[in-house]
């Protein structure tokens, strides 16, 4: 009798990491994609950033929170540090990370070498958002509400609340 094949399920934990001030609907876009394809998506918001933050990082969670909550392979937490020390604590393999334009390229190609050298087991991977989203970005979202343009669509409906409770 020939002898069993065994099967090894290898669960995949990818750690899609950010400042997500706030998080936007191309954040999401790239969530959805990374839930379909991981077992496993652990969003990871960055707690002190090094511009003032529009958000605290109570409030940066929670939006993501409230925004993701339909995935149920994600999960948010609150990282600090090196980003490659988390991942390894927490057992990541993968750093998931959106690239919407060139621009956006020679920026990701660093930090995915830099983390490569801190961690050779830890791959990072990119994945594109939809075209509609590729000109999208927190900072853009910020200075459009800030001067009193249209935001709807660019952000989850939590986001237009509470960008809108900041100036009532
Ligand atoms: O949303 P952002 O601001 O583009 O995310 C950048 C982030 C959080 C992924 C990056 O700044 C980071 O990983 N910071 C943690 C500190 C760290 O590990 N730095 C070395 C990167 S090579």
């Amino acid at each position: 009798m020939a002898p069993k094949a065994r099967i090894r399920m290898k669960s995949i934990l990818a750690i899609y990491p950010g400042s997500f001030d706030p998080v936007t609907n191309g954040h999401l876009d790239l969530i959805e994609r990374g839930a379909k394809l991981f077992d496993r998506l652990l969003v990871a918001v960055l707690r002190n950033l090094e511009n003032d933050p529009l958000f605290d990082i109570a409030e940066r969670v929670e939006m993501m929170a409230e925004s993701t909550r339909q995935w149920p392979n994600v999960e948010v937490d609150v990282f600090e540090g090196l980003l490659v020390d988390y991942a390894r604590r927490r057992g990541a393999q993968v750093i998931l990370r959106g690239i919407r334009a060139v621009s956006d390229y020679e920026y990701e190609l660093q930090m995915a070498l830099m983390n490569r050298r801190l961690e050779p087991q830890i791959e990072t991977v990119f994945m594109m958002p939809a075209e509609t989203y590729s000109y999208l970005s927190s900072r853009l979202v910020k200075e459009i509400f800030r001067l009193g343009g249209p935001i709807h669509g660019l952000v989850p409906p939590v986001v237009e609340q509470r960008l809108r409770a900041k100036v009532t």
